[in-house]
């Protein structure tokens, strides 16, 4: 963002003008008060704005909107105000007397932080009487969250790209930075998705041991699994596939970002398209609900010679269990549909932090699916090189509960060609 737009915060106290006096705050001692840090300049022309001591009262010669640009106020009820209380203050004093309990409603009480951009959830500031304040509307808004973007979420389209519905309502453009496990992401909001569910996997993934290894990522997106395995996994080099230009746009900036562009490859288009072959110790397929339409492209990216490890991932269907069979995993996936674990405590996505009883864990559903999987492999790669190959489970990973009874899980399988004897 361009440094006019950023409102310097400077201490502040509101009060009528008749009270002023009394805390010696008025006119000229104000200016000169030693306990004064700096101006503050309007938004839009630059133009130094004084604090005015009552927001309704400010007149900008510049035509700049009939708000103070103060952004801070020193008074310790102020600083004791949690955002959402700051936002609905201001937004009441916006409003006035049109004000309703109605409109307090519509009032978003959380919003997704990426730096200076705030994305509003879907569900705020409905209600048609926001609309017709037009601007000031998201500069208020932008200020009381200390803010200088605004963008609003609508749904994920179903368009096979998981593009988001988001609108830009203050700033320039979309593009954040979102730091993750020491990776540096970009991406526009308006036109990509940040998957925050999967910071799991993509801690498992960082820390797998890839060094010297060529990974083939069939489903990038702005980099959530090629990134951790380029910085972190010492795959010594990737090839991405992604068809959404928005994402790969985003992928291309934050190889640059990671100082990574030198080992990866993008491409551009439908992977099941893709020329490449023979060529992978690895394969991630992070696409839900389910991969299965990678499943052949992933046989022929894997080295012939040698094969390798398959990362599948899936939506497993559980049926639900009667009360008394109950595994911890049910009693996981219960509590996490109240944001509790089984411990009471607050919820992580059904992780699993303690490896050594992961194998107790895992339900006969997703088994299951995990032999038939490796079944469906053992084929395509048989049809494929003429020859029998063998597959191993090496682990069942849950990265999160999806929806009630179904749970997004990644199997890693090892393909090797069978040996001839
Ligand atoms: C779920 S996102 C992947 C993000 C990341 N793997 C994750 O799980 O957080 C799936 C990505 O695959 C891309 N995609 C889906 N089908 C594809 C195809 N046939 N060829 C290339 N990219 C595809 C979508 O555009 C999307 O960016």
């Amino acid at each position: 963002m361009e440094a006019r737009d950023t409102p310097i915060p400077v201490p502040a106290l509101a009060t009528e003008p008749r009270f002023a006096q009394c805390l010696s705050l008025a006119g000229s001692s104000w200016k000169r008060s030693s306990s004064w840090t700096g101006t503050t300049s309007c938004r839009r022309c630059q133009g130094a704005v004084w604090p005015c001591l009552c927001w309704r009262r400010s007149s900008p010669s510049c035509g700049c909107p009939r708000r103070c640009p103060v952004n801070w106020s020193g008074s310790r009820a102020a600083r004791r105000q949690t955002p959402a209380q700051k936002l609905r203050d201001e937004l009441r004093r916006l409003l006035g007397e049109s004000w309703s309990e109605e409109l307090e409603r519509d009032v978003p009480h959380a919003w997704q932080r990426h730096k200076d951009l705030v994305l509003l959830s879907e569900d705020s500031f409905k209600a048609a009487v926001w609309e017709k304040l037009g601007p000031v509307l998201w500069e208020t808004v932008a200020s009381a969250l200390g803010a200088q973007r605004l963008a609003r979420r609508g749904r994920v389209l179903p368009d096979g790209m998981r593009s988001p519905r988001v609108t830009l309502l203050l700033g320039q453009d979309g593009w954040v930075e979102h730091v993750d496990n020491g990776i540096r992401y970009t991406f526009d909001v308006t036109k990509c998705m940040f998957s925050p569910g999967n910071i799991t996997e993509k801690l498992r993934v960082a820390s797998l041991p890839c060094s010297g290894e060529v990974l083939v990522d069939l489903y990038a997106g702005i980099g959530y699994f090629t990134l951790p395995y380029l910085v972190h996994a010492a795959a010594a080099f990737a090839h991405a596939c992604e068809w959404n230009s928005h994402a790969v746009e985003a992928l291309r900036r934050s190889l640059v970002l990671n100082g990574v562009q030198d080992r990866c490859c993008v491409h551009h288009g439908d992977n099941r398209q893709l020329e490449l072959r023979d060529v992978a110790d690895r394969v991630n397929l992070g696409l839900i609900p389910s991969s299965e339409e990678g499943w052949p492209v992933a046989c022929r990216v894997l080295k012939k010679g040698t094969g390798g490890i398959l990362h599948i991932h899936h939506n497993v269907e559980t049926l639900p269990t009667m009360a008394p069979l109950q595994t911890p995993v049910l009693l996981a996936e219960q509590a996490s549909l109240e944001g509790k674990d089984c411990n009471g405590e607050a919820w992580h996505p059904m992780e699993d932090r303690e490896k050594e009883t992961q194998g107790a864990r895992i339900r006969p559903e997703w088994q299951r699916w995990a032999e038939a999987t490796a079944a469906r492999i053992r084929g395509l790669l048989a049809e494929l090189h003429g020859q029998p190959w063998h597959t191993s489970i090496l682990h069942i990973e849950a990265v999160k509960s999806y929806a009630p009874h179904v749970h997004h899980l990644v199997l890693d399988l090892e393909c090797r060609p069978t040996l001839p004897t």
